[in-house]
């Protein structure tokens, strides 16, 4: 006998139990990575206008954070620094006293199970706010490759577990490899921000960073987010060059992007699931529009769904909370 009435797909989503048994995605939250904006002072507690529940932190607040989150069984946060000064080469990216470097060691220190990853980019701290170099009025890959290799193992030299590149400048990749490798850090990863498209749903992150571009955009550099294809070669050559783990970012409009990686490649990947995406929850929750526990635990099961090994998400305190209480069976 085929089909129904012998066939009735409901039989088994009539409790919890059968439910939780049949369920092929299962969200946990050693699977969350959680971004934090860090600056250098003590106590420094900021409130970001554009991503409501997260703020500008301290080595000190940072570390009080990250202890929280291990707590909630949260493995790993990844930096962005917010400089004290801005410079056309962004030089404070690779001050070893710099908010970035200060906070992995405090927290490698304090918070010693936690890994600690550090976004390499020279964007928030050029006074421009281009992620490279300018000269001519464009980003200039080849010179900005040395100044992103040395921002990485100064973040290395002070820590950092993991060096995450989202400057997308070609052949960056290989650049950091050789330099980390030079400085006797062969056992620092790389997460590679490889697939990265220019992208309004990084709006909300440049207020919290003050990175905005001061001229032009980064279609010049990040993806074209139409490019499904492009995605793959980005993707190949970044593993080719020695990226330990690869990125689709953001993550909720290249679902499909996520899942046509996780098919060809045995890599870890990660998605990003970004400023943009986070705000526009929190504007609806806020609003009352939408149920905003159950809402955020949908988005990340769907990430993983596509096929996402791991999610970046401002949503990790929140949703390893939620898990714990029962997750979208609460
Ligand atoms: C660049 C960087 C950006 C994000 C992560 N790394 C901003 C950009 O490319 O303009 C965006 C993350 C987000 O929107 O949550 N350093």
């Amino acid at each position: 006998m085929t089909g129904f009435p012998a066939v009735r797909l409901r039989r088994l989503r009539r409790s919890p139990a059968s439910r939780a048994l049949v369920r092929e995605t299962r969200l946990s939250p050693d699977r969350f990575v959680a971004p934090f904006f860090v600056r250098r002072g003590r106590g420094v507690r900021e409130a970001i206008g554009s991503l409501p529940g997260v703020d500008r932190l301290s080595p000190d607040e940072a570390v009080a954070a990250g202890q929280e989150l291990r707590s909630l069984g949260v493995p790993a946060v990844i930096l962005f620094g917010i400089p004290e000064r801005k410079d056309e080469n962004g030089s404070e990216a690779w001050d070893d006293a710099g908010a970035v470097q200060e906070t992995v060691r405090a927290l490698k220190q304090s918070v010693p199970g936690l890994l600690v990853m550090t976004d390499v980019c020279l964007d928030e701290y050029t006074s421009h706010g281009h992620c490279g170099i300018v000269r001519d009025g464009e980003v200039d890959n080849d010179a900005t490759l040395p100044l992103l290799a040395k921002a990485a193992v100064s973040h290395a030299r002070a820590g950092a577990d993991v060096v995450a590149p989202s400057d997308m400048m070609d052949g960056r990749v290989s650049a950091i490899r050789g330099a980390l490798d030079a400085e006797s850090l062969p056992g620092v990863a790389i997460l590679a921000y490889s697939a990265k498209s220019a992208s309004a749903f990084y709006g909300p992150f440049r207020e919290a960073a003050g990175s905005a571009p001061k001229f032009g955009d980064r279609r010049g550099y990040q993806m074209d987010g139409a490019n499904r294809r492009e995605a793959m070669r980005e993707i190949a050559l970044d593993l080719e060059e020695g990226a330990d783990a690869v990125m689709v970012k953001p993550a909720l409009a290249y679902l499909d992007v996520i899942h046509e990686a996780r098919g060809r490649f045995d890599a870890p990947i990660a998605a990003y699931n970004v400023s943009g995406e986070y705000a526009m929850v929190k504007a609806a929750a806020g609003n009352g529009w939408i149920d905003e526990r159950r809402i955020v635990l949908e988005i990340l099961t769907g990430i993983v769904r596509a096929g996402a090994d791991f999610v970046l998400t401002y949503h990790a305190r929140d949703a390893a909370r939620w898990l714990a209480e029962g997750g979208l069976e609460a």
